[in-house]
């Protein structure tokens, strides 16, 4: 219908908002794209050196997948599904990045908030804990997006499983180079030097 198509485009309007590349240009960093892991999120904005693009990289990722879920609750109530899957292909493949976009861990938290609050919050919860535990960003994002579905069956919202798990498996296919890294021993940690 009409109002899916207004709310997945919305959503990947919002959601296609590159605040880590803008961010980290504005901030005199260059091209966030040359450093680091060469994406566009918060953890590797957080290797330039400044805590505080990381931190406004994080929160603006996060309020733009919030900010599509809350306008379409207002606007498209029967389509906050597609403002949710718009806001989160949107931050993964940005037309105006030719399609090379983040990997949605920040993103994802934004959509959960207004969408399903206690599963945001457990979210949340296991990306600070295993963040804190084993120090690597990619472990800790992957396994948030995957308690998202996880969290929805257990709230008895057996109907948001399959969106939710299609979310996580976008994050984690984005997450493709990381895993890689990952099984060769080379991803770095969270405060340490990259290459
Ligand atoms: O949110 C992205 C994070 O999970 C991994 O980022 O830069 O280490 O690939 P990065």
């Amino acid at each position: 219908s009409t109002t899916a198509i207004f709310a997945l485009l919305a959503g990947y309007l919002l959601g296609s908002v590159p605040f880590g590349l803008l961010l980290a240009r504005a901030g005199g960093k260059g091209d966030i794209r040359d450093i680091g892991s060469g994406n566009i999120g918060a953890t590797n904005v957080l290797r330039t050196g400044s805590k505080l693009l990381a931190a406004a990289t994080l929160l603006l990722d996060a309020a733009k997948g919030a900010a599509a879920v809350l306008v379409a609750q207002r606007l498209w109530p029967d389509a906050v599904h597609f403002a949710a899957a718009g806001a989160l292909i949107g931050h993964l493949y940005p037309a105006w990045l030719r399609f090379r976009g983040g990997k949605g861990v920040a993103t994802l938290l934004g959509i959960l908030l207004p969408f399903l609050p206690i599963a945001a919050a457990i979210y949340a919860a296991v990306w600070i804990g295993l963040l804190l535990l084993v120090r690597i960003s990619s472990v800790a994002g992957m396994a948030a997006a995957a308690s998202a579905p996880v969290t929805a069956v257990f709230l008895g919202e057996k109907s948001l499983f399959p969106l939710l798990l299609g979310f996580a498996l976008l994050v984690v296919w984005k997450h493709k180079d990381n895993i890689a890294r990952l099984s060769r021993g080379q991803e770095p940690r969270v405060g340490r030097k990259s290459k």
